[in-house]
């Protein structure tokens, strides 16, 4: 859901961290959402919407989530997209929070997308994880839009900003 479809369709825009010889986080991005959600569309999801049928676990678990979330993606809104086409992912565990790699990713991934032209970034995180919102404001995100489904955070890049 958050990781496959990413490295599969833009592994220009995937970094990880490697601590010690192994992963313990990553950043991942798309230039433009809309493609990537039609490529998803055609290439990705049908082949797990037929390994996990919805109903595949208890209602209500975590992994009953995902697979509704399989079934039926977020579609990002057309008006957020003229702005803001790519978005990112971003998740670093335990170990390599708080040294400055979380930044360090960000900014690595927005002068890729900077030099490839792209206008600006968005990104979809719960208001409840305070910690990602201050990062994300701390580096300069700003609140698009707060919904039930969480709040959307841009970023203007290159000469649009
Ligand atoms: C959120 C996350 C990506 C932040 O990465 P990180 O490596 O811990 O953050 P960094 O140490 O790189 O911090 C970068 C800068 O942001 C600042 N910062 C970090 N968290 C902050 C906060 N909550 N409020 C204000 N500033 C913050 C740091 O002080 C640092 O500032 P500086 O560069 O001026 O010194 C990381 O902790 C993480 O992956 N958490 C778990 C998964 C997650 O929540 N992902 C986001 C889902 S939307």
């Amino acid at each position: 859901m958050y990781v496959g479809p990413y490295v599969e369709f833009a592994p220009q825009y995937a970094w990880v961290v490697d601590i010690a010889g192994s992963v313990a986080g990553y950043v991942l991005g798309v230039a433009g959402t809309a493609t990537f959600q039609r490529t998803c569309e055609r290439l990705w999801w049908p082949a797990l919407r037929e390994r996990y049928p919805l109903g595949s676990f208890p209602s209500g678990s975590e992994d009953d989530n995902v697979v509704r979330l399989i079934h039926e993606p977020p579609i990002a809104p057309i008006a957020l997209l003229h702005d803001y086409p790519a978005h990112l992912h971003i998740d670093l565990g335990p170990e390599a929070q708080g040294l400055g790699l979380g930044g360090a990713l960000i900014g690595t991934l927005l002068d890729a997308l900077t030099a490839d032209g792209v206008r600006g970034i968005h990104l979809g995180v719960s208001p409840a994880n305070a910690r990602a919102v201050g990062f994300y404001e701390h580096l300069g995100f700003e609140v698009l839009e707060r919904s039930t489904g969480g709040l959307t955070l841009g970023m203007r890049l290159g000469d649009n900003r």
